[in-house]
């Protein structure tokens, strides 16, 4: 396990709620609302939750003035033209969006997004001032076959293929492995302190260790108000992506309190 690199300065873990394919407009507003007034007084974390592209703009007004940023699924990389069933980096900026998610599994996986997609839409959303999450991470198989730290550099490497030092200051990556993701299997603290060390290394890599130190990695799998404690005990962790427990807007806020809590004890 690496030790943190971070001085007295270290910034707030962050949480990010990942919504899915879920919620009406209406139904994402009065979520947001209801988490708005329940974080009030949290403090110590960092909280973004990212609703569908339908709900951006009135979530985005609700949530204007409070506590909580708003984040994005998914970007195109281009700022408009024609690209029928796309949104642009410039599209999401107005709604208020300043945090994008790109190249989640579900993506990699049921919308055939590649690598060389992955990394044009990190390009895209960082020529447009917005901190996209890069995600990574492995199968089963994958790790069966103790392909796990190949394959997580591999993305990585691919995803960040001729991101600027100075654009990387803006980065955030999240370590999703995706037999962890929705299945109620979340990965241990050893599994997460283990590939987070990984792609610190890869980061290392690519920007060197001053930058690399910087960059937040983020963990998705499985996170509830139960585990976050015992994840949060992992140094390299800078916080955590919530799926499925993010649609409970009492649950959502637990984990936040729980990651606040966790990284003042650790
Ligand atoms: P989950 O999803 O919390 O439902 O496992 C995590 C994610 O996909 O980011």
């Amino acid at each position: 396990m690496i030790t943190k690199r971070r001085g007295l300065n270290t910034p707030p873990p962050i949480v990010v709620g990942n919504w899915k394919m879920h919620k009406t407009a209406a139904e994402s507003v009065l979520t947001a609302r209801r988490l708005a007034r329940l974080l009030r007084s949290v403090r110590g974390v960092k909280v973004v939750i990212a609703p569908s592209f339908t709900a951006l703009e009135p979530v985005g007004r609700v949530l204007k003035g409070s506590r909580v940023g708003l984040g994005a699924q998914n970007v195109h990389w281009e700022e408009e033209g024609g690209f029928t069933g796309e949104v642009s980096p410039r599209q999401i900026w107005s709604a208020g969006v300043r945090t994008v998610l790109v190249g989640h599994s579900e993506r990699r996986r049921f919308s055939g997004e590649t690598d060389d997609l992955v990394n044009r839409k990190v390009i895209g959303a960082l020529r447009h001032r917005l901190v996209p999450i890069l995600c990574v991470g492995e199968t089963l198989n994958e790790r069966r076959s103790d392909r796990t730290a190949e394959v997580i550099r591999g993305q990585l490497a691919k995803g960040l293929m001729g991101v600027s030092r100075e654009d990387g200051r803006r980065l955030i990556i999240g370590y999703e492995p995706v037999w962890a993701i929705g299945g109620g299997h979340v990965a241990t603290a050893m599994q997460i302190a283990e590939a987070h060390d990984e792609i610190d290394k890869g980061l290392v890599e690519i920007f060197g260790p001053a930058l690399a130190g910087e960059i937040p990695i983020l963990y998705g799998g499985s996170v509830t108000s139960r585990n976050i404690a015992e994840l949060a005990s992992v140094k390299r962790l800078n916080g955590v992506l919530v799926g499925g427990a993010s649609l409970d807007t009492a649950e959502f806020a637990a984990i936040a309190r729980g990651l606040a809590k966790g990284k003042q004890e650790g």
